[in-house]
């Protein structure tokens, strides 16, 4: 059987684009990364994933004339790869709906919060300034609602005192890069999927998301 096969969007650092090239190449999530698409064609995501010998891709909005023009461009870039899953790994653009329609239950999102809790820009900060006990980072599948489709797994941590979005975000990355993976390794194995609109394990609606362990497993919550 094919190995699964992913296309990774990204826009800035890429850190947790990283986190999935090397669990490919170790085995540990077992895929292949097909492509990696970008809005920025010079950011950083762009060159770890040609260091990885992956093929890349990238264009800029101001090349079209709208955002819904530019999303066609892009995701039929990435459809060329033919992947299994679209990976939105810090990839900063609203998406168009009728784009998100097309890769519904075929695309997730990492984002930094507890979702439903700060959907869009500034989580840590809000999370800070909202006296959170605990902040932590989510992957769902992506719908038209920004940030807000079903949610897959998360990860959770302490704020602590003194925490500042610096020092939270720094401490919630690793967790990130875990969460991530362990979550594409779900899809790829074929134990979590979409299906009418509810995450499905094994067949059965999850009722809630899976946590993250401190062994790196995805738990029930
Ligand atoms: C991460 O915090 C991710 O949750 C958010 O954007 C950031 C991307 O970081 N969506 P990187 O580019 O993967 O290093």
């Amino acid at each position: 059987m094919a190995l699964f096969s992913l296309a990774v969007l990204c826009s800035g650092r890429g850190s947790n684009l990283q986190a999935l090239i090397d669990a490919t190449s170790t085995g540990t999530l077992p895929a292949r990364i097909a492509a990696v698409c970008s809005d920025k064609p010079n950011c950083t995501a762009l060159t770890r994933a040609r260091q990885a010998g992956i093929a890349t891709r990238s264009l800029r909005q101001r090349d079209f004339p709208d955002r819904a023009a530019f999303d066609r461009a892009l995701f039929a870039d990435a459809a060329q790869f033919a992947p299994d899953l679209i990976v939105l790994a810090g990839y900063m653009r609203i998406i168009d709906p009728a784009v998100v329609a097309q890769w519904q239950g075929r695309m997730i999102n990492i984002h930094p919060s507890l979702l439903p809790k700060y959907p869009g820009l500034r989580t840590h900060q809000r999370a800070i300034d909202a006296g959170d006990a605990e902040h932590g980072a989510s992957v769902h599948y992506v719908s038209a609602e920004l940030d807000g489709g079903p949610v897959i797994a998360q990860a959770a941590l302490p704020v602590v005192a003194g925490d500042t979005a610096e020092t939270l975000a720094a401490r919630l990355l690793p967790l990130e890069h875990h969460l991530l993976v362990a979550t594409a390794r779900l899809i790829a194995t074929g134990d979590i999927a979409l299906e009418g609109g509810r995450v499905v394990r094994d067949g059965r609606p999850l009722p809630a998301p899976l946590r993250l362990a401190v062994d790196g497993k995805l738990v029930a919550a």
